[in-house]
């Protein structure tokens, strides 16, 4: 079965609790619960990771190629500063889909910006977790395309 990386970036595991406004009342392993159901019905595998490290992120990336199909990432903060992560990204060779919980483009300004996006087959913004959900949607159409 073909196999998805999930990433989740920093502070996503404290998700439930932090920004409740902003980000939702749901937990990293409620997300992961519903991706795991819809990988299900998708008939691919997922393996979460996640990480406050950009490098580590860096290297989750740059090795992804050894044992999957495509990436699903939610750099969070590291979206809008990290070119070691969006090089990875450029570098990696794996069908690579980005998401956020939140609309990156409605907040403060300095969250405009995504470095790694252009990195991305695509990207998705602003649909609280089921960005996550559309993310593996997509994933799996690049997959099969
Ligand atoms: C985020 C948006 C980022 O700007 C922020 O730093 C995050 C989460 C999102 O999922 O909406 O940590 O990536």
């Amino acid at each position: 079965m073909d196999k998805i990386l999930v990433i989740h970036g920093p502070n996503l595991n404290l998700l439930g609790n932090r920004e409740v406004n902003i980000y939702g009342k749901e937990s990293l392993d409620d997300i992961n619960n519903k991706l795991k159901k819809s990988a299900q019905r998708l008939k691919v595998q997922l393996e979460f990771v996640q990480s406050n490290h950009e490098g580590e992120i860096v290297d989750l990336v740059g090795n992804a190629k050894k044992d999957f199909k495509a990436i699903i990432i939610n750099p969070a903060a590291y979206t809008h500063t990290s070119i070691a992560i969006r090089d990875a990204i450029a570098a990696c060779g794996v069908p690579t889909v980005e998401v956020h919980i939140s609309n990156i483009y409605g907040r403060e300004d300095f969250r405009k910006t995504s470095l790694t996006a252009p990195a991305c087959a695509g990207q998705v913004s602003g649909f609280g977790i089921n960005s996550y959900l559309l993310g593996l949607e997509a994933a799996v159409g690049l997959i099969r395309k």
